[in-house]
């Protein structure tokens, strides 16, 4: 009896040693957008943290290597910001399941998409079992020492993917999403921001900022997809429009307004036009300031909005919209 329990020890404890030098642990993904505190929409609600769970630039060079801090769920979104180099060969961005490495064929690439410079191709697949599916999606190149901005969005049957902002195709999951714990950036290329955030909106939709109401300095920022037009609102306590957007994309107009002791007050239409046009997505921005909300688009500023509450230190408790016609991707306040 003792020697087999030894015996069983000692194996166990060999086995144990031998997964841990193989198992590297790699850094997580960032799944915030804030640089400090956040209140952020998580798969299953809103979450509230002190700081980013991991820096939101990854550090390092090629290979990045980020673990996901949970599984993937369908209406989240992957953000990848980077540079290609100057004359790059190759670059690739994996979606990996049992495996950190594209080139394993113990685990599965549930998405490959390779920038072949060489041979003036790219194309999205997936290696299942060891084998790569020879359907592919061509993609086209990133172009050369340039900026880029690709996005996939996980929707319950496929990857939406976004290329410079705006939708390049689908590509139907041919792993299951919820094995996916790894991402895998190889070659020529600078990563300057990795993000995993946000959920599927439903609509209409109605929060509770921070379960509270908005607090002085506090920063709204909505990443969304923008559709012919859309509208939003901030209320008060008593469910009164404290602050309303509407915002007409093919009319290229937008209005603000609020209500206050039951009417609706002066329009304000005033500000440059920084909207993308239909389909692209954009980041809008809000800042509770001493005086107004400050109105951000695309980081550009683009109004103030002089406060009609009379305590906004209290009075923005609400964040609602009621039509289809808002295609939210992310929704977080950002405190310092
Ligand atoms: C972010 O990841 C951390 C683990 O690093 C987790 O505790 C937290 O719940 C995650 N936040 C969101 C919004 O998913
Ligand atoms: C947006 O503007 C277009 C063009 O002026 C107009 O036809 C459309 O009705 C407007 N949409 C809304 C929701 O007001
Ligand atoms: C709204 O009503 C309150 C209470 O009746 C009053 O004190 C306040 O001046 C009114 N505000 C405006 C802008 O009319």
């Amino acid at each position: 009896m003792f020697t087999v329990s030894a015996l069983t020890v000692a194996f166990s404890m060999l086995l144990a040693a031998f997964v841990e030098a193989d198992d590297k642990v790699y850094p997580f993904v960032a799944n915030q957008s804030c640089p400090h505190k956040a209140w952020t929409a998580d798969p299953f609600g809103f979450h509230e943290s002190d700081a980013p769970n991991a820096p939101l630039r990854p550090a390092g060079t090629s290979p990045f290597i980020l673990r996901l801090p949970d599984r993937l769920y369908a209406g989240q979104t992957i953000f990848i910001d980077g540079k290609t180099a100057e004359n790059p060969i190759l670059i690739s961005f994996n979606l990996l399941a049992g495996t950190t490495d594209v080139s394993d064929n113990n685990g599965e690439v549930a998405m490959h998409w390779t920038q072949q410079y060489t041979y003036g191709l790219g194309f999205v697949t997936v290696k299942i079992n060891g084998q790569w599916d020879p359907n592919v999606l061509q993609i086209g190149l990133l172009p050369a020492n340039k900026e880029f901005k690709i996005a996939l969005r996980v929707l319950e049957d496929s990857f939406e993917i976004f290329k410079e902002g705006v939708r390049f195709d689908f590509f139907a999951h041919k792993v299951p999403i919820d094995i996916i714990d790894h991402i895998e950036i190889i070659g020529d290329v600078e990563i300057n921001a990795l993000r995993v955030v946000g959920r599927h909106f439903p609509f209409p939709f109605r929060t509770k900022f921070h379960g509270t109401n908005l607090m002085l300095n506090d920063r709204i920022r909505i990443e969304g997809r923008s559709c012919s037009w859309f509208l939003f609102s901030i209320l008060d306590a008593k469910k009164e429009v404290a602050f309303q957007w509407f915002v007409n994309i093919s009319a290229k107009k937008t209005t603000r307004n609020a209500v206050v002791n039951g009417t609706w007050g002066q329009n304000e239409k005033d500000g440059p036009w920084y909207f993308p046009p239909e389909g692209y997505i954009f980041v809008l921005e809000i800042v509770n300031e001493e005086e107004h909300l400050s109105l951000m688009v695309n980081g550009n500023a683009f109004a103030t909005f002089k406060h009609r509450v009379p305590n906004p230190k209290e009075d923005y408790v609400f964040f609602e919209y009621t039509d289809e016609e808002f295609d939210v991707l992310t929704l977080e306040v950002c405190s310092d």
